[in-house]
């Protein structure tokens, strides 16, 4: 059960009134010579930021929580944390909703019922420490933004029939419980066992989809994750192509 899973001994856990954002302050706190396990949690963020430089829009009631981890690996592994994460909420919200609607999508998100209901945004910086992730995570909890040209889902909207669960201080400890987990697991047995994880629950593996790239539009059929976890499409001319960054769309 997640609420058995352990915490790391020495985990530092905050949680503030309004913040700019989690992010900004996990990174002050490392700036500060913080090395992790640290989670911030906010009630309310006035500049959430997401993806791409898109803001992410925090409403009370949500939840908006940030990790710091320390790592002794090359940077281009930090990516792998964002596989982690996104383990980390689909087991932590299946406590909250039908398991059974959760599926996970490339590179990061979450998919509640098809639609999105959570972002996870990593922010790396080198330290002498070593290499230092912030892990934010943003999950809508009791309500989602209007007006996004996106579907966006929350979690209040498929709440199991007690839903006494589905509250944003519960979640926190959810999902950092299920991180740690997967951050051991990560540590013991390297990516391939967080790859595999990560595709037994993932939403189109061997099916058509669409990528959208910034300057290209491609379609295939999600082949699976290279080692690195870049999304591998079959082209129709059987070419296997290895995406990075992109857009995913699951044709209807
Ligand atoms: C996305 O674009 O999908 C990623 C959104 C990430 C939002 C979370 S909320 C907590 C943390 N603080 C931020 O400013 N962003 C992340």
């Amino acid at each position: 059960m997640i609420y058995n899973r352990p915490l790391p001994a020495g985990i530092v856990l905050e949680h503030l009134g309004e913040v700019t954002s989690t992010n900004d302050i996990v990174r002050e706190r490392a700036t500060q010579g913080a090395l992790g396990p640290l989670w911030v949690r906010a009630s309310s963020q006035t500049k959430g930021r997401g993806r791409r430089g898109r803001s992410w829009l925090s409403a009370p009631g949500n939840l908006f929580m940030t990790g710091l981890v320390t790592l002794e690996v090359p940077p281009s592994e930090a990516a792998n944390l964002s596989f982690i994460a996104a383990l980390a909420v689909g087991e932590a919200i299946g406590a909250v909703v039908p398991p059974s609607l959760i599926a996970l999508k490339w590179p990061n998100d979450v998919l509640l019922d098809g639609e999105k209901c959570c972002g996870i945004l990593l922010e790396s910086w080198d330290s002498p420490r070593g290499l230092q992730v912030a892990v934010g995570i943003g999950i809508n909890v009791l309500s989602q933004p209007e007006n996004i040209d996106q579907m966006i889902t929350c979690l209040a909207d498929h709440a199991l029939p007690d839903g006494n669960l589905c509250d944003a201080a519960t979640l926190f400890e959810f999902v950092l419980r299920s991180f740690h987990h997967w951050l051991a697991l990560w540590r013991e047995q390297g990516f391939e066992a967080i790859r595999n994880a990560w595709l037994e629950r993932a939403k189109g593996v061997g099916q058509p989809i669409v990528v959208r790239l910034p300057h290209d539009t491609l379609e295939g059929v999600f082949a699976g994750l290279a080692q690195d976890g870049a999304l591998m499409l079959q082209m129709h001319d059987g070419h296997l192509r290895q995406i990075s960054a992109g857009d995913v769309f699951f044709p209807a």
